[in-house]
C-alpha cells in the first residue's frame, strides 16, 4: 500500500506508523538552564548527531516551543544524558508537562551532576553526556513555506563525558550500558546485540 501522511485509511492505520519506520531513533535526554537559572530536562527522539569531530554537531527538534527549545534560546548551553534501560521510567516522567521553570530532576526522582564547560548538569548515573553551545535555533516550513511549530536545535558538542565503567579496550559499550531507544507507538527498543561490518576501502 500506498498512503498521503495527511490522509492515511485510519481503520485500517488507527496509529500513524511513521515513527515505527522512522526507527529506532536515539534519545537526547535535554537538560537547559533558563535565565532565571531554572532546570529543565526532556526526553527528544527527534534527535541526532549530524557532525563527526572535529566539529561534532547534534540536533533536536521540538513539535511546538517547548521549555528545552526557550531554555536553550535564553542560555546559549545544554547537555545531553544518554537514556538506559535501567533509567527508562525516570526518563519517560521527564516528558511530563511541568510548569515552566519546575525541574523535571526531583520529580522523576533523579540527581544532577556538574557539567565541566557548559552550566547545565548531566543526569547522574548516565553513562555519556553531551555538553553543547547553541549555534542555531531554526523554525521549520511546509512544502508551501508555511511555518509548522517545529523547532530544531543545533548544537556543537565542546565537551563528551563518559562512564569509564563502560569503557571496553578503549570503546564505548553500549551493549553494557543498555542504551535505549524510541520505536513508534509506545514502544521502545534496547541495545542488547551488536555485529560489525568493515568498510569497503575508501567507503
Ligand atoms: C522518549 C520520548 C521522546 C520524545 N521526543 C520528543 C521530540 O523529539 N520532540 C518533541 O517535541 N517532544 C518529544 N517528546 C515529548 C517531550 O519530552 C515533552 O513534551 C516535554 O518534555 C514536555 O516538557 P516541557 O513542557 O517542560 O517542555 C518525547 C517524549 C518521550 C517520552
Amino acid at each position: 500500500m500506498h498512503y498521503s501522511p495527511a490522509n492515511r485509511d485510519r481503520a485500517l492505520l488507527p496509529h500513524d506508523p511513521l515513527k515505527a519506520i522512522v526507527a529506532p531513533r536515539p534519545i537526547g535526554w535535554i537538560s537547559a538552564l533558563n535565565a532565571a537559572g531554572e532546570l529543565n530536562l526532556s526526553p527528544y527522539s527527534f534527535f541526532n548527531l549530524i557532525s563527526s569531530p572535529p566539529t561534532p554537531i547534534v540536533m533536536f527538534s521540538s513539535e511546538g516551543k517547548k521549555d528545552a527549545v526557550s531554555f536553550v534560546e535564553e542560555t546559549g548551553e545544554f547537555t545531553c544524558s544518554l537514556a538506559t534501560f535501567d533509567m527508562a521510567q525516570q526518563m519517560s516522567l521527564t516528558s511530563a508537562p511541568l510548569p515552566r521553570g519546575q525541574s523535571e530532576y526531583p520529580f522523576a526522582g533523579l540527581e544532577t551532576a556538574p557539567s565541566v564547560v557548559v552550566k547545565p548538569p548531566r543526569v547522574k548515573g548516565t553513562p555519556a553526556a553531551l555538553e553543547c553551545k547553541l549555534l542555531s535555533i531554526t523554525e521549520l516550513s511546509d512544502l508551501d513555506g508555511r511555518m509548522i511549530d517545529r523547532f530544531m536545535v543545533l548544537g556543537q558538542v565542546v565537551s563528551v563525558y563518559v562512564d569509564e565503567q563502560f569503557l571496553v579496550d578503549g570503546q564505548f559499550d553500549i551493549v553494557a550500558a543498555r542504551t535505549i531507544a524510541r520505536c513508534g507507538y509506545a514502544d521502545y527498543s534496547v541495545v542488547d546485540s551488536v555485529f560489525s561490518i568493515e568498510r569497503p576501502p575508501g567507503g
